[in-house]
């Protein structure tokens, strides 16, 4: 009898042991920032089957947002479904049929699995907002956020949730960019870690891991080679249209550095490259550039606005 409840004892901590250690399966999807990255992010995880709520601050930024997504969709459905237009309707259909908007992110993440964050570039802003949602969503609810250079640690310490937080950082435009850098920090758990490989995966992309380090892998690599391209610019060594052209033609590169930047947006940028220039204010290639601020300041952010280093109808 001793034998038989130790032998159930055991089977029944080990089943929870293993429960505990079960990945988690992401059905439903928060995202909260419904601009650029938001709206992609939305459209791959609805289009993969997943329940959305697309999260902004204004109705009619959700609009645009909704708009967006819906011309994406009529893109995608031109290749994909090229001699089946009756198919494409319908996986238009279904998408958008997975696809809510709220102004009210408190008031959505009740039953959610998943909160991504892609709002402005600001640590503060950004903090502010997973604190008010720690509150509201439940236990099991993982935290990620698309950050392009802030440490997700930090994001992470705001809340009373560190090893259910981790990076997703996604790229632009995300419904084309197959790449998806899945951040670890030191607390986040491996179950948490899994869950947010197998998403990347079922929304189709291809994830790569590391660590959180300043850029983590493309972003490290990529922003000092365009900062260094705006330097001779700004040094009157060549044209921005010489030098993009001499970067795709002579190291192959789909998009020149100063067509890149007008992508990301400039103030994107000019928030990474302030960043990095506090943490090594010495490290040359994170000085700042007074001519990317300049634009900034006049609110030439790149093809959002319509103006960057080039004009955009
Ligand atoms: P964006 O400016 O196009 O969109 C940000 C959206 O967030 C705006 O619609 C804004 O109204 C909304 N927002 C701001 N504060 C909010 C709040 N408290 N609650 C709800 N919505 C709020 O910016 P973008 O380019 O989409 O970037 C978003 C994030 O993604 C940033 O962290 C950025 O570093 C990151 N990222 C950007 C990439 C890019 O190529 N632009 C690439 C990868 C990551």
């Amino acid at each position: 009898m001793a034998f038989a409840t130790r032998q159930f004892v055991r089977a029944a901590s080990s089943d929870a042991a293993t429960a505990a250690a079960k990945k988690l399966l992401i059905k439903h999807v928060t995202i909260i920032g419904g601009g650029l990255m938001g709206a992609g992010i939305a459209q791959v995880a609805a289009a993969s089957g997943h329940t959305v709520v697309l999260v902004d601050q204004s109705d009619e930024i959700l609009k645009k947002s909704t708009k967006g997504i819906e011309e994406s969709l009529k893109r995608v459905i031109k290749k994909k479904f090229a001699d089946k237009p009756e198919a494409g309707a319908e996986f238009i259909k279904k998408t958008l049929k997975n696809l809510t908007t709220s102004t009210d992110a408190a008031s959505v993440v009740h039953s959610t699995d998943l909160v991504i964050e892609a709002i402005v570039e600001n640590l503060e802003v950004k903090n502010k907002l997973f604190q008010t949602l720690d509150k509201f969503a439940p236990e099991h609810t993982i935290f990620a956020s698309n950050t392009s250079s802030l440490q997700i640690t930090k994001m992470a310490n705001a809340t009373t949730r560190q090893d259910r937080f981790g990076g997703l950082h996604f790229f632009n435009p995300v419904p084309m960019m197959k790449l998806v850098e899945v951040i670890k920090t030191p607390m986040t758990s491996q179950k948490t870690f899994e869950s947010l490989v197998d998403f990347s995966k079922a929304v189709g992309k291809s994830p790569v891991s590391c660590k959180d380090t300043p850029g983590f892998i493309v972003n490290r690599l990529l922003v000092p080679y365009m900062m260094e391209a705006v330097r001779l610019l700004e040094r009157g060594d060549a044209s921005k249209e010489d030098i993009d052209v001499a970067m795709k033609l002579g190291a192959g590169y789909p998009m020149g550095p100063f067509e890149l930047l007008d992508y990301v947006g400039l103030d994107t940028s000019k928030y990474i490259i302030d960043g990095w220039h506090s943490l090594e204010p010495n490290n040359p290639l994170f000085a700042p550039s007074p001519l990317l601020n300049k634009l900034v300041e006049e609110k030439k952010l790149g093809k959002k606005t319509g103006e960057g280093f080039y004009k955009y109808k």
